[in-house]
């Protein structure tokens, strides 16, 4: 019988993912942060991992070529969702997606006197809708990484970025200027491949789910 393949994002999901399957009887037959191999069989026979740049989770789960994913709410919302169900908040990889500007740069005096704001992101497309959403027009500038220092550099206004602990605005001297979103990962199923190879996936799928509820169980109890 063919595995079950589990797209996982790599980065800091990974370290938060991993436990959780372990908790869900999965664990790779190698540490997936350290070895080089791309497909990593797991102690549940049914069960096979990869491990992805975040950003390709959903394309990989889009076309079946992974059952099962885990993704964060912030890359699927830029990747649309489509051909996707996202049945399960995996409760990991909590952080927040704000608005950020640096400390000296008045935004509530700019936003006010309509000014032309220019703001860096990854998340064009969540950032477009935020604004428009508020009437603002606003100047998007795609990056791929290291946001923070769009301000520095005189590159952007702001920024549309992820907060976890704060310490990196902290350290680039920004603060967060407009909260957009809570932000966690989700167990990201191929919709045809539940239908039609529902006796191997159901079960891996229920596994990780029975895992959250367990913790939420537990959290509940305490
Ligand atoms: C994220 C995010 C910030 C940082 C925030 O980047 O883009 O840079 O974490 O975390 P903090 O509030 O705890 O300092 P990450 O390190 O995940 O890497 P990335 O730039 O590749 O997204």
């Amino acid at each position: 019988m063919p595995t079950v393949t589990i797209a996982l994002s790599k980065g800091r999901i990974l370290d938060e993912t991993l436990p959780l399957l372990a908790e869900a009887g999965i664990v790779p037959v190698e540490d997936p942060r350290s070895s080089r191999r791309l497909i990593l069989a797991t102690s549940d026979a049914r069960a096979s991992v990869v491990v992805l740049r975040a950003t390709d989770v959903p394309t990989y789960v889009q076309y079946g070529a992974a059952a099962l994913g885990v993704a964060g709410r912030d890359v699927l919302l830029e990747h649309g969702g489509d051909g996707l169900y996202q049945p399960v908040d995996l409760g990991i990889g909590r952080c927040r997606l704000v608005v950020a500007a640096h400390r000296s740069y008045d935004w509530a005096h700019s936003v006010q006197r309509g000014a032309r704001i220019r703001v860096a992101t990854k998340y064009v497309r969540v950032a477009r809708e935020h604004f428009a959403a508020k009437g603002m027009h606003v100047d998007l500038i795609k990056l791929y990484g290291s946001m923070e220092l769009a301000p520095l550099a005189g590159l952007a206004d702001a920024i549309v970025d992820l907060v976890s602990t704060g310490n990196t605005l902290k350290a680039n001297d920004l603060v967060a200027v407009e909260d957009i979103m809570p932000i966690s990962s989700r167990l990201i199923v191929n919709p045809a491949a539940l239908k039609l190879r529902r006796a191997e996936v159901k079960p891996v799928h229920d596994a990780i789910e029975a895992a959250v509820a367990a913790r939420g169980a537990a959290g509940a109890g305490r």
